[in-house]
Order: structure tokens, then sequence, then C-alpha cells
């Protein structure tokens, strides 16, 4: 392993899977990229085939490999980042998973949590968790698949099954099926995990009515997990770092620092800020999160989820046809000197922070028979930046600082004309770096430090690279009516259950 330069870094997102091939100085030698299948079996239910996941992966990863010309034994290691709290529940003597994912937007256990919340129970887990009773976290979901699943809470009792968010389903199928383990960015997104105690907590497992025999072992984000069973590549490689994607794009932008703030846009938009060693509990529903675990050691973050942002924007290419590729959005929207009025609320599978409202559903509001297909794109864009302000003002009032700038990242971020619009809704400078990809490259790092090819943060920091900046430019007046067409829209699309 010593002297190798490369990582393979696999990116399991919500609707595709991607391998990048990074070297030392952060570049993407290859890239390889697979959309797939997305179940919505009922409305507010969302689905993804675990076999899908697995193919893609593999293949990705192979054709990276095989595009990069570097091969399988001169690979420092693998980092593994995913869409989080997608519950996967599988067979350990055939690997074979007993039901669909059910993925981190789905809504099926809204009553649940709306029960548990009822009986009183949100405080404790909060101060466990720092998480909510919100069905967007793993347990109820868990719950759901041994309830429904015929002889799956038996077999469970006996020992037969094992739970993994995607990272560990990855891993277990990677290693031919001899390493069940997870990272705390990962099990701390499952409301099963104290993240202050760090371990499994029996008493949230009692609630939540999940065997503990289920649960994966829990390690630090730069680690080695384990090897790549024989026949998968020319060579074993160590998987060598495992990351929640939101997290991992925090370290990939090299936010190291308490106070250092980015924002994700993929299919929703994730704002995290470093808290440093102080797991800081906020008043304004943000959620509690380890960022990340270095040689024992945790980095906590504060963060602001929001659940549809790229997702919009597909549902205008794929649901309504408004537009066929989302790059176009960006044309749309300076094509009109304003949206016309028209407010759209995303809430196509509830609202998350700060709001979390799961039976909230999307509405557009505003509507005349000047409104066209601009306005609504523009619209779209709009909606992700007032989320975003929400966030950051949430922050704000929890007691941090206004942040100096803030790292974007994430396929929109690419859009300039949202980044411009974000820098106005929030008064603070955008700074977009010259990667993007800052999810898997986020994974590499972690991968990178355990297995030599950075020697620490100070590295990895030094990586990083600007690339545009955006300041604030709208008036003070401007922004403020904006604003409050804004919470006016929002006040008619949240039903007060959250
Ligand atoms: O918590 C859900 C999040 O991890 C999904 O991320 O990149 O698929 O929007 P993404």
């Amino acid at each position: 392993m010593a002297g190798l330069k490369h990582i393979l870094a696999i990116d399991q997102g919500t609707t595709s899977t991607r391998a990048i091939v990074f070297d030392a100085e952060t570049r993407a030698v290859a890239t390889a990229q697979s959309e797939f299948t997305q179940h919505y079996p009922r409305p507010g239910w969302v689905e993804h085939d675990p076999e899908d996941i697995w193919r893609d992966t593999l293949a990705t990863a192979r054709q990276a490999l095989a595009e990069s010309g570097v091969d399988a034994a001169g690979i420092a290691g693998i980092g593994i980042t995913n869409q989080r709290e997608t519950v996967v529940v599988w067979d350990r003597a055939t690997g074979a998973p007993i039901h669909n994912a059910i993925v981190w937007q789905d809504r099926r256990t809204a009553d649940l949590c709306a029960r548990l919340k009822q009986e009183g129970h949100e405080a404790a887990v909060r101060a466990k968790t720092g998480l909510l009773l919100d069905p967007y976290f793993s347990a109820t979901k868990l719950a759901w698949i041994l309830d429904h699943v015929d002889g799956a809470r038996d077999r469970a009792d006996r020992g037969e099954l094992a739970f993994g968010t995607i990272d560990s389903f990855l891993l277990w199928r990677l290693t031919g099926g001899t390493v069940h383990a997870t990272d705390v960015t990962n099990a701390g997104r499952t409301l099963l995990y104290d993240i202050h105690a760090q371990r499994w907590d029996e008493a949230l497992c009692a609630l939540f009515d999940v065997p503990m025999g289920l649960l994966p072992e829990v390690h630090d984000n730069s680690h080695i997990f384990g090897h790549t069973a024989e026949g998968l590549f020319d060579a074993a490689i160590p998987i060598a770092g495992i990351a929640g994607d939101q997290q991992a794009a925090l370290f990939g932008q090299a936010c190291f620092e308490a106070g250092m703030v980015k924002s994700t846009y993929g299919t929703g938009c994730f704002m995290l800020l470093n808290t440093g060693e102080e797991a800081v509990e906020s008043g304004h529903r943000l959620l509690t999160t380890p960022a990340y675990r270095l040689n024992g050691t945790m980095t906590y973050a504060l963060e602001g989820s929001i659940f549809i942002a790229g997702a919009a924007v597909k549902w205008l290419r794929d649901g309504i046809g408004v537009i066929t590729h989302a790059r176009e959005t960006n044309d749309m929207a300076t094509q009109v000197p304003d949206s016309h009025g028209v407010y759209m609320v995303p809430a196509f599978v509830g609202l998350g922070a700060p709001h979390w409202d799961p039976d909230a559903r999307g509405a557009i509001f505003g509507l005349t028979l000047g409104s066209t297909q601009a306005h609504l794109a523009r619209a779209a864009l709009e909606a992700v930046g007032y989320q975003t302000m929400d966030l950051a003002d949430a922050m704000v009032a929890d007691g941090g600082d206004p942040p100096a700038t803030i790292r974007v990242d994430g396929g929109m971020a690419a859009n300039d004309w949202l980044c411009q619009f974000l820098a106005d809704m929030l008064q603070v400078a955008v700074e977009r770096p010259r990667h993007l990809e800052t999810t898997a490259l986020g994974a590499a790092f972690h991968a990178g430090l355990a297995t030599g090819v950075w020697a620490d943060l100070d590295a990895l920091a030094a990586t990083w690279v600007r690339g545009d900046c955006f300041e604030p430019k709208m008036d003070a007046e401007s922004r403020a009516t904006l604003a409050a067409g804004w919470h006016a829209a929002l006040a008619k699309t949240l039903t007060g259950t959250g």
C-alpha cells in the first residue's frame, strides 16, 4: 500500500451511482456514472432495489478503474460515500435483501413517528441522537420491514438478518459477506446511536423495537474496514474510508474549522456547520450530527436538511416535461426579470428543517394567465434559495455567528443564477470550489488518510481551490419583498403536524 497515490471513490446517491478515481492532487482521473430506477409504490413511498445499487456500484467502479489506466493493485484504497438513512435488511447467509431498500425520502412511517411524539419521546430521543422523530431517519423504516416481511422478526431474533445503511450493504457485498460495519456519520442518522456516548443505545433500540443483533459495528471514518473479495477486481483493495454523503461533502470542502459552512445541492440540499468537538444543541430544529471521527476524536456539525432541491428540477423535467435538461433552468431563470409572483413550495415528500412537517405536500402559488414555463423554472430555483436562507437564519438564531462565506457544491451548484440568488438571499459570499465533486472527494480523503496518500488535514486543506465567488448584490427592499412572498406561500403549505 505504501507509495500508492490513487483512490477509488464510490458515491452512491439517491438517483445515481458514481465511481471516481482520484490522484493525490485531487484530480478526477476517470469517472463513471449510472442512474437507476426509483420505485414509488404508493404516494409518499420511495424504494430502491439494492441489487440495482450493487450492480451499478460494481460496474461503475470497474469502468472507472479501466478508464483511469490504474490497475486495482495500484489503488491505495476505496472510499465509500452514500445517500444516508436509507435502510437495507439482508440475509446474512445469502446476502440477499429481504425487501427493497426504503429510501430516506419515504414517509410511510409518519404515523408511527407522530404517535411516539405524542407519547412524549422526542426530547429523550433528541438528547441522545441529535435528531427528531421524523420518518426521514432509519429506525422506523427498519421496524417497518421487520413488521411487514413474513417471518422477518423471528429471523432477526435468530440472528439470521443484518441491517445496514447503503454503505454497510455495499461493504458487506464488497468484502464477500465478511464485514458488517459502518461509520459514525451513518450510524448517527439511524435514531439508534447515541452520538455523545458513541455507541448503539439499548433504550432507543427497545423504543423502536429493533433487535440489537441486527446492527453493524461502528468505526472512525478513516479506517481499514476490510478488503475487496476475490474475483471482484484484479487485486484485493482495502476499503479505507466511509462517510455519509453530506458529511463527506463537508470533509471534501475542507471545512475543518468550527464555524465553516458548506451547502450541497443534490437531490436535496443539506447545509452543515462544523461546530468542532462540541455537539451544539439546536433551539431551532436543526440536527446535531457527527461530522467525522478521526483517531477516536469526534467533530460535530449542525445540519439543516432540505429534502427537495435538484429533485424539483428533475420533476420539471420528468414529471411535467417543462424542460428537457436540468441545465436549461439557468437560462430560463435569466430570461425573465422575476418569477411573476409565482412561488413553488417543493414539499413533494413533506418538509424537513426547520419545519419537519411530513404531511405537507408540494404547491405552486400565484399562477396567472401570464405565468410561463420560465417563471415556473425560476420559481423552482428560487425555492432552493429561500429554503437555504431559512436554514442559515436558523443557524444564526442558534447562536452561531453569521458565516463569513458559504462553500457550495453538488450538481446544482454549477448553476450560476442559483449561486447569485443564494448570495443575495443569504447576504453572504458564496464560494464555489474548482472541483464540484466534493462528496466523492470527501470519501477519497478519508480513504487517503487511512492509507497514507495524504498525511493530515493540513495536506487536505491545501488541495481546496476556489473557483467562482458570488457576492450579494440585491438591494434590501427587493430581498425583503421576495422573502415575505416565500414565507406567505410556505405558511399556506404547512399542515401544523410538524
Ligand atoms: O440524507 C439524505 C442525503 O444523504 C441524500 O443526499 O446527495 O442524494 O441528495 P443526495
